[in-house]
């Protein structure tokens, strides 16, 4: 199949490469920039484990095309820590929360906890729970994932507070 030329933007670096239409943005990001942390655990757009930011919006990257992305700014959980490796709120949160048991939900469950603190830094339980109904958990029961996304908002406002 003949390729195209895409060019975007992935954390924050330029990125120019051929690629099948037919490709998927997940196996884009995974097999050609070894950017693993997106997972795939369906085929139905259910899971969001494959969950990435595009130009401020999360998007389930199992479901665009490479070239649908052309000139967009895309954030992975790769993305996501200080370039000097200090976690972000959310991540931290994640730890300290137990938001995780197996890890794979996990990449695409806080690059969306991520976006959403950015579209609501106040969110209510509920907002929290609608917020991220995209996304399953198989390990966690939700509860812990919740109580993280709480406490990285509060975090996230006292920064901002104290800024
Ligand atoms: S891999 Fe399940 S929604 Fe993308
Ligand atoms: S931590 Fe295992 S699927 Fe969420």
């Amino acid at each position: 199949m003949s390729k195209t030329h895409v060019k975007m933007t992935v954390n924050g670096k330029a990125v120019e490469a051929l690629a099948e239409p037919r490709t998927l943005l997940i196996h884009f990001l995974r097999e050609e920039l070894d950017l693993t942390g997106p997972h795939i655990g369906c085929d139905t757009s259910h899971c969001g484990a494959c969950t990435v930011d595009i130009d401020g919006k999360s998007v389930k990257s199992c479901t665009v095309f490479v070239g649908q992305v052309e000139g967009a700014d895309v954030t992975t959980i790769e993305g996501i820590a200080q370039p000097d490796g200090t976690l972000h709120a959310v991540q931290e949160a994640f730890r300290q929360h137990h938001g995780l048991q197996c890890g794979f939900c996990t990449p695409g469950m806080i690059t969306r906890a991520w976006r959403l603190l950015q579209e609501n830094p106040n969110p209510t339980e509920e907002e929290i729970r609608f917020g991220i109904s995209g996304n399953l958990c198989r390990c966690t029961g939700y509860q812990n994932i919740v109580k993280a996304i709480q406490a990285a908002a509060e975090e996230l406002s006292v920064k901002e507070a104290a800024e």
